[in-house]
């Protein structure tokens, strides 16, 4: 029986095809959809939006108008081979791989959203440095507790799509195990330019964690994910209002001006105590605040919460209400580093689940303007002055989720405008520098 057997419920086979990649994964999974429909084809590069973060208004969106990431998600980590910049012919093969994509696929959640970002390794080639207007530091690590590996690789293409069949035929197509994509040729493999380091993968759906939960690392048994959750955590996230929008998170001045910048991390999730030791309402209490639970606010995976998870509300007060019910809530702690001067959003989360390695996992792309503002709330998250105010709120316990959750690795990318998405120097465009 291979991993994507064919007993598989539907939706729970296409996330397993993803999962393991490659034409048979693809062939099985258009003999599974029996052809399937359609995918509409692209208008090209040209006509596509400049900033390849431009995916809000190209998903679906739930009754509340927050935005429903695409089902199945590839990330490829690629690193050019040798040191030094790369060639031009690098860059062409690059340019000419990521133009098909655009020329095969619409920019939609039914054909392909995707992106490709640069590490400051990457960066680190060039004599060039890169302007201020470009905040991408080495990643590092953000608690005293924390142990991450540090993704370094040159280069992150993102694949995200509600089609499997669409993320496996562009992803194989990438690596050179097709010679087209939906009926475009792709003149030479992206493989031929960049070498593929790691490939991982996840997905979005409500009810899909409690489908994968039964046989997974990190997850106790009986299975205890409800039903309703698109989280193995049991709880919604990304409301629409405590999201940063797309312009936000842009560049605005510079030569990178329209791209972003993209943190990424890996955390790998330990759900024994979080389900067997815990309530709703204490659960509650950790993800959210504890004045969530005092008011009855989020009923099971808190869809009810509508476009916010008004957490707003519990900002001010927060060590004392630690000190009063013994906990600090995740979103709280983490909400109070996420507002600029003027109470707008600095991030916009775009997490997904994952299976890879039979163990429950969350990829954890994050957007923002600069990275700074990335690591000053993940710093947030780490409550230090939640712990120093009250006793029962310690490093990991009582504190949010962080006695649940383990990064295993973390990696910074520059998102860049569309033009430059081909291997660009520090300074944009090839001609500029080598
Ligand atoms: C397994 C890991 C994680 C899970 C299951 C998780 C889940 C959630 C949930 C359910 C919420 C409340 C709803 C919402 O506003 O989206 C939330 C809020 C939030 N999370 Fe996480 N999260 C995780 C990791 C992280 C990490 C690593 C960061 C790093 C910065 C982070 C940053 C935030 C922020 C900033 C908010 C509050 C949003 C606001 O400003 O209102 N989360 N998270």
């Amino acid at each position: 029986m291979t991993a994507f057997d064919d007993a598989l419920p539907r939706r729970a086979f296409l996330k397993a095809a993803v999962a393991a990649g490659g034409t048979a994964a693809l062939s099985a999974c258009l003999d599974r959809l029996g052809g399937g429909e359609p995918v509409p084809a692209g208008e090209g590069a040209a006509a596509h939006p400049d900033r390849q973060h431009a995916w809000n208004d190209h998903v679906r969106t739930d009754e509340y108008g927050n935005h429903l990431l695409p089902s199945h998600q590839v990330l490829l980590y690629l690193s050019l081979p040798g040191d030094g910049p790369p060639s031009a012919d690098a860059r062409e093969t690059v340019a000419a791989a990521l133009d098909t994509l655009d020329e095969a696929y619409a920019w939609s959640h039914e054909a392909l959203l995707h992106s490709a970002g640069y590490s400051p390794a990457y960066f680190d080639r060039f004599d060039a440095a890169l302007p201020d207007s470009v905040d991408l530091p080495h990643p590092t690590r953000l608690s005293n507790f924390e142990t991450p590996d540090f993704d370094e690789q040159d280069v992150l293409v993102h694949l995200a799509s509600d089609r499997a069949d669409v993320v496996l035929e562009a992803d194989a197509a990438l690596r050179g195990e097709r010679a087209g994509a939906n009926g475009v040729e792709m003149p030479a493999p992206l493989t031929d330019a960049l070498e593929l380091d790691s490939r991982r993968t996840g997905f979005v759906g409500r009810g899909l964690p409690r489908e994968k939960a039964d046989s997974l690392e990190g997850i106790p048994q009986p299975n205890p994910v409800p039903e309703s959750s698109p989280l193995f955590m049991g709880f919604a996230a990304g409301f629409r209002k405590n999201q940063a929008s797309e312009s936000y998170v842009s560049l605005d001045t510079g030569p990178f001006a329209g791209g972003t910048t993209k943190s990424v991390g890996n955390w790998r999730q330990r759900l024994d105590d979080w389900y067997g030791e815990q309530d709703h309402d204490e659960r509650v209490m950790e993800m959210f605040s504890p004045g969530h639970a005092a008011e009855n606010l989020v009923e099971e995976a808190g869809t009810n919460l509508g476009a916010t998870s008004q957490v707003d509300r519990f900002l001010d007060d927060i060590t004392e209400q630690a000190t009063e019910y013994g906990r600090v809530g995740h979103a709280q702690k983490s909400a109070r580093a996420n507002r600029d001067s003027e109470g707008n959003v600095r991030l916009l989360r775009r997490h997904f689940e994952s299976t890879d390695g039979d163990v429950a996992s969350l990829h954890f792309p994050s957007l923002q303007r600069s990275i700074a503002d990335f690591e000053a709330v993940r710093r947030a998250m780490n409550g230090t002055d939640v712990t120093e105010a009250t006793p029962a709120v310690r490093q990991r316990v009582n504190n949010g989720i962080l006695e649940y959750i383990f990064v295993r690795s973390r990696g910074y990318f520059l998102v860049p405008p569309r033009s430059l998405r081909a291997l660009p120097t520090p300074t944009g465009p090839a001609d500029a520098d080598g």
